[in-house]
């Protein structure tokens, strides 16, 4: 099955309670994963990492530390969306590797100008970059017959422990994904266009 964008969009609902019985193919997850990783990053420089926990203890562990949410150990997939926040500046050059060297040398300054001594800049950019890879990982999956819940409830430190973050990346937030086992609530509400959607300037 796939659905189009719009669709994927329209039918995309944060799952509660998934069927902790379901198991995802792994060609499905290294489908998502890969078109996620087609997102775009500022710089290219793709500084997300995504964790795929798969081991069944690791999951109920870091189900104590996440409000005891189900979707932490049922869900097909438990993906970690991690921000490498010092990838600027791990060899730049393989970013463009496919460019004129002139270019590539360009690309390479430009990234050291924009990010050294910027550590704000370098830990948005890894939630910017994070943030994007999660709504496409929900769309793809949505379009291919599963769904998902993004998820921030968690303890990020203890989540950090336990899956040995490395000392320069952030967690930015989890995608459980999988096949629901209940409906969801009905949405939330959306509110008006007019308080969203600003023209131009705020006043
Ligand atoms: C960044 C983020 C964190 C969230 N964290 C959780 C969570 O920890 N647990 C949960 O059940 N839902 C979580 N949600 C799901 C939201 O509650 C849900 O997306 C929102 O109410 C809108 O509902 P819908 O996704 O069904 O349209 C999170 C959503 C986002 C975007």
């Amino acid at each position: 099955m796939t659905l189009d964008v719009a669709s994927a969009i329209l039918a995309r609902r944060a799952t509660k309670v998934f069927d902790a019985e379901h198991r995802m193919p792994e060609e499905d997850l290294e489908t998502i994963l890969g078109l996620a990783r087609r997102m775009p990053t500022a710089f290219n420089i793709q500084n997300w990492r995504f964790v795929v926990v798969k081991d069944t203890e690791l999951r109920h562990e870091i189900r104590k530390v996440a409000w005891d949410q189900p979707q932490v150990t049922d869900a097909s997939a438990l993906l970690i969306l991690c921000a490498d926040i010092r990838a600027w500046e791990k060899s730049p050059a393989r970013y463009w590797e496919n460019a004129e060297p002139d270019t590539r040398e360009m690309m390479v300054g430009a990234i050291d100008q924009y990010y050294r001594g910027r550590e704000q800049v370098q830990r948005d950019e890894g939630m910017r970059s994070c943030g994007m890879a999660a709504g496409a990982i929900m769309l793809l999956a949505q379009s291919m017959g599963y769904t998902t819940c993004p998820m921030d409830g968690f303890d990020f430190d203890a989540v950090g422990k336990l899956i040995h973050l490395p000392e320069d990346h952030e967690i930015v937030m989890f995608v459980a994904l999988g096949k629901p086992a209940k409906e969801p609530y009905p949405t939330g509400g959306i509110l008006p266009a007019s308080e969203i959607i600003i023209r131009n300037t705020f006043s």
